[in-house]
């Protein structure tokens, strides 16, 4: 049987593949979402946050004693849910990476309910703490996306009808 703590530090590994792969993918949408000024400086301040959750997670991992130096993230493992629409040069492509952003912010979500909850069963506050942290930045950042995605489709909407 698995301890706690070792599937703590196995659950925190995979978060920092996933804020690799978050960083990655908001500087792809940043290029790509030009048009959208509003959806770019929204994201230029999660870009800022997702940073700062990698760093969090480079100190808890740190403090369990593992060094994070030594991660080779798999980010191509959880790329999955965006990569569905945010490759291929489709059209819509900024639309799409909109979608993927809105699936993806809620797998980080989830992520971070679980680490806290593992935390807590280990005792480890420091970890619940900055999971915590982490995880009401995810929650804005959908909430910002529940609010504007209809907004974004309006404007890439209007944006098509104007060039056909
Ligand atoms: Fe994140």
């Amino acid at each position: 049987m698995t301890n706690h703590k070792d599937t703590l530090v196995h659950w925190l590994r995979d978060a920092h593949a996933m804020e690799r792969a978050t960083i990655d993918n908001i500087e792809r949408l940043l290029d790509r979402m030009k048009d959208y000024p509003a959806v770019c400086e929204r994201y230029r301040q999660h870009l800022d946050e997702s940073r700062q959750q990698l760093e969090r997670l480079d100190t808890c991992l740190h403090d369990l004693g593992t060094d994070s130096s030594s991660i080779k993230d798999t980010a191509t493992r959880v790329l999955g849910v965006a990569q569905v629409y945010a490759t291929g040069a489709a059209n819509d492509e900024p639309m799409k990476h909109c979608l993927a952003a809105y699936a993806y912010e809620h797998f980080e979500i989830a992520s971070y309910e679980a680490l806290i909850e593992a935390a807590d069963l280990c005792g480890m506050a420091g970890v619940r703490e900055a999971c915590e942290m982490s995880l009401n930045e995810e929650r804005a950042m959908a909430d910002w996306l529940d609010k504007n995605l209809r907004l974004v489709a309006r404007q890439y909407l209007q944006q098509t009808a104007n060039v056909s």
